[in-house]
């Protein structure tokens, strides 16, 4: 049986800042810095939410961030605005390494797979979007457990759907909590250190291996 890789989809393969220059119409220089809060929030509502065992799906998630973002930063954004965002997250692009490398993966006959705190259906239109779908083999959502990452049991579904043993499934991430929430159930993962700035949680437990592109993975993967 070969490897399955499954690939974390946004800060990974899309750019979930796709919507700074959208922000920026709006916010002007305070954009950035509204993108973050709203992406961190993001994150957040989806941990708690695993935690307290109270499902609502990521794109809640995403809008409810964006409405705190907006609550907190006091940016007055009307209902269309936001509307418009959470549209435009359903389109943002993919980060310029991710088409070639995939290609590259794909042609070597590796089973590659989405695999995302996102809903399917957001996700497959992501990778439509970009250009980039015809190089999986599937998608697999956290919503089909309805539970978040780093929760054990989205990595073992993960290796249930892709019918792959544990230690055969690679990760390839940039948050460092999905690499380490792979890690420890068994899993390999590679943490894609998209920028020098970010830095890897310091716990007990480290990625297989560490790329700065996409197009270094290929040669650290052990088949
Ligand atoms: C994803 O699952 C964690 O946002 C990240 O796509």
């Amino acid at each position: 049986m070969t490897i399955a890789i499954a690939f974390d989809i946004y800060g990974t393969l899309i750019n979930p800042h796709g919507v700074v220059d959208e922000l920026t119409r709006h916010l002007g220089d305070r954009a950035q810095a509204f993108s973050s809060l709203w992406r961190d929030k993001q994150l957040e509502y989806s941990f708690r939410r695993g935690l307290m065992q109270r499902y609502a799906n990521f794109p809640v998630c995403t809008r409810q961030a964006l409405d705190y973002a907006d609550k907190l930063l006091q940016t007055g954004l009307d209902d269309s605005v936001k509307d418009s965002l959470m549209q435009t997250y359903r389109k943002l692009p993919a980060f310029d390494d991710v088409a070639q490398s995939l290609q590259a993966l794909a042609d070597q006959g590796l089973r590659l797979y989405g695999f995302s705190n996102g809903t399917a259906e957001a996700v497959n239109g992501l990778l439509q979007h970009a250009q980039i779908d015809q190089f999986f083999t599937g998608v697999v959502s956290v919503d089909e457990v309805q539970s978040f990452k780093p929760d054990p049991a989205v990595y073992r579904h993960f290796s249930k759907v892709a019918a792959t043993d544990l230690d055969r499934c690679w990760l390839v991430s940039s948050n460092p909590f999905d690499v380490i929430g792979a890690v420890a159930v068994g899993m390999k993962a590679a943490w894609l250190q998209r920028s020098d700035t970010v830095v890897f949680d310091p716990w007990e437990i480290e990625p297989t291996c560490v790329i700065h592109r996409l197009d270094e993975l290929q040669e650290k993967l052990t088949l």
